[in-house]
């Protein structure tokens, strides 16, 4: 960390050197809603002690059977249930708390909307019903390209009550990467809105679909939404194009009867980065899903209906999908959404938003840590608000962040948990319950009820439980939350998630083990430390990334003759991607390269996605079969030593990159 990074309060070093745990505060604790221990007994009476957490959702129909196992790795959960995820979410708080807040949002430049659970019951069924008359079916994909306004989740809903599956792309994600969704999800809509805010700027999003529409096989309706009444001046919207507003204009006061899913049909895709360059799309069940996330919102988010929650995640991303909407409305909370960044227009806005709402619960990633840290406690101090609980997720967190986290955002009053989990597992697998375990800065806590994590070393050996060695992170016993496969691609779904470290042949489920693509520790304690991805996919500032889909971006510039892309890490975002270039014959290195290559990212696959430097070299470090070795590259990024080339082609090429780049 560089001097500025570091904590402005020095007294932080040393307290962590006292002390490895923290308490949960007392009072914490007496309101939990998990306070007995003998939860992980119960639920872990595999698999029947899921069942309770099924038991906390409205069924159409009650299950058979709790587990279906007889064909690892494609499981089924709560067999023969039948359910609807809108219902969940939203009909049946109506009794209760019709007139209690659901989503409490918050535009960039101040802009606030309350929405009860009343006005989304009415909002998602006139959506619903709009929908309906574009043509979406039941089972139909329907891709959502929304930023992070009020008409995302009520888009979300609405899909879920008429049982299409949607398939939310990240705003961030380019126009190309969002054809490419499309066509992977063989889906036949696109939702959109004409723009939304950034940094005081109005961004024309609409544009993005327009490409996306004339590059991808094929040809959706597109859905457009407008983020103000009318269309903003600076955007054009399409002949071609329906606007929601007239649909909805037709469909006032209509309502839909929730379409009663069966708990394996799907509810929704996620895209995600992978090991290749395409990136997988996770398909998620309806009922495993929605009762796995509903339990841990409740047992580790210890969120409460009466409690004003805000989880300061973008819903394009899983974190949203289960902890902004779907596990805390099925709790009948009050979830809150901003639409902006945390800077603009002042460095204070996150507070400003938590003293407005008096929230309770927060929920955000170690890299927003790290740049609140590094703006200073100044920017939080001033502002009346008091946690209860606080949440990080989405990469480790160092104990020096931890630490200030704990001390300047939550008074040493607020409970932390560090829930590690994945795009894949629907829901946290790894964290600790609050009241339950004491917090350890660094760690990501014990293993959630029900959820067996092991670790192998590369052969598949099983590595002694809690001997603080580091192993791959592998899952042993299914669980309601996890991804169902990946769409259309039961073989990839294999391939990636299972093969390395199961008995492929094996009918006994006993045999199969998840692998989460991560290395962890155990230490002797029984705390998790996750240390990081072990295969190619990158974290930068909490946001995946395969380093394939950045090489194969790179690869569409026509100077360019090869490339590869190494992971730096960087004290603020964790990592970051460099890219190693070698430029064909005759094409001069020059910035207007290193242009085109960065440009190339930001149009496959987004700005966010922008590479931190592009280096040009000579070669790349090869194995004799010619496959780049992305470790040695990596390593000369971090300025660590070269570890072995013997088995390079070239032995002598990781030496001349490194004096071209450091110019030593
Ligand atoms: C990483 C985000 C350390 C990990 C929910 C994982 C973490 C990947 C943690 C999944 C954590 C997530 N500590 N690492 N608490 N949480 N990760 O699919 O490498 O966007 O495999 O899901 O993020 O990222 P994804």
């Amino acid at each position: 960390m560089s001097e500025q990074d570091q904590p402005d309060d020095a007294t932080i070093e040393a307290r962590l050197h006292e002390q490895d745990y923290f308490r949960p505060p007392t009072e914490f604790v007496g309101q939990a809603n998990v306070t007995d221990p003998s939860i992980h007994d119960e639920v872990g009476d595999f698999p029947e002690g899921f069942e309770q957490y099924a038991e906390l959702l409205d069924w159409d129909e009650h299950w058979d059977e709790v587990l279906d196992a007889s064909d690892p790795p494609f499981y089924e959960w709560f067999v023969g249930g039948e359910l609807n995820a809108s219902h969940n979410c939203v009909d049946r708080h109506l009794d209760e708390r019709k007139n209690q807040t659901a989503l409490l949002w918050e535009g960039e430049g101040g802009e606030q909307r309350n929405i009860s659970y009343q006005d989304l019951y009415r909002r998602v069924n006139e959506t619903a019903a709009a929908l309906r008359q574009a043509g979406v079916e039941e089972d139909d994909v329907v891709t959502v390209h929304l930023p992070m306004v009020p008409a995302l989740p009520i888009t979300m809903l609405a899909c879920a009550r008429l049982g299409a599956p949607h398939s939310v792309v990240f705003a961030g994600f380019s126009a190309e990467a969002l054809a490419e969704r499309v066509d992977a999800a063989d889906s036949d809509f696109i939702v959109t809105i004409d723009g939304y805010y950034r940094r005081g700027d109005f961004l024309p999003h609409i544009e993005k679909a327009d490409e996306a529409n004339g590059s991808a096989d094929r040809d959706p309706e597109t859905l457009v939404w407008t983020r103000h009444d009318d269309v903003h001046d600076d955007v054009g919207v399409s002949d071609d194009y329906t606007m929601m507003a007239d649909l909805l204009a037709e469909n006032r006061r209509e309502t839909v009867e929730p379409v009663s899913r069966d708990a394996e049909d799907p509810l929704f895709l996620m895209y995600t980065s992978g090991t290749t360059g395409k990136p997988k799309g996770c398909q998620h069940r309806t009922g495993g899903y929605l009762s796995y996330v509903t339990a841990t919102s409740k047992y580790v988010l210890d969120i409460e209906p009466e409690d004003t929650y805000w989880c300061a995640a973008d819903i394009g991303w899983i974190t949203g999908h289960s902890y902004i909407v779907y596990g805390p409305l099925s709790l009948g909370t009050t979830s809150v959404m901003y639409e902006g960044t945390p800077d603009h227009p002042h460095k204070s806005r996150m507070w400003e938003i938590a003293e407005r709402y008096d929230v309770d619960i927060f929920h955000t990633s170690p890299t927003a840590v790290r740049m609140f840290m590094k703006w200073g406690k100044e920017h939080v101090e001033g502002y009346d608000f008091d946690f209860r609980h606080m949440t990080t997720v989405g990469e480790p967190i160092q104990p020096e962040a931890w630490l200030w986290y704990y001390k300047h955002i939550g008074d040493e009053s607020a409970v932390i948990v560090d829930t590690w989990w994945q795009t894949e597992t629907g829901g946290h697998l790894i964290t600790n319950l609050p009241a339950l375990e004491d917090m350890k800065p660094g760690s990501a806590g014990k293993a959630c009820p029900g959820i067996s994590p092991a670790l192998v070393d590369d052969e598949g050996d099983e590595i002694e439980p809690a001997s603080g060695k580091a192993g791959n992170l592998i899952i042993e016993r299914p669980w309601p939350g996890m991804l169902q496969t990946v769409y259309g691609n039961d073989e990839r779904f294999i391939e990636e998630y299972w093969e390395d470290f199961s008995d492929v042949d094996s009918g006994d489920w006993h045999d199969w083990s998840y692998k989460a693509g991560d290395g962890a520790v155990q230490g002797q304690d029984g705390y998790w430390r996750v240390l990081g991805r072990l295969d190619d996919v990158m974290n930068v500032a909490g946001h995946r990334l395969g380093t394939m889909e950045l090489e194969s971006a790179v690869a569409e510039v026509e100077d360019v003759a090869e490339a590869a892309v190494a992971a730096r890490e960087d004290a603020q975002k964790g990592e970051v991607p460099d890219v190693y270039v070698v430029v064909r014959d005759g094409v001069e290195e020059s910035d207007a390269v290193s242009q085109r290559i960065v440009t190339a990212v930001e149009d496959e696959i987004g700005k966010f996605a922008r590479p931190a430097n592009v280096m040009f070299v000579d070669d790349l470090p090869k194995t004799r079969s010619g496959k780049i070795m992305r470790r040695i590259l990596e390593n000369i990024s971090n300025g660590d030593e070269l570890g072995d080339t013997t088995t390079l082609r070239d032995p002598s090429v990781p030496e001349k990159i490194r004096d071209q780049i450091h110019g030593d």
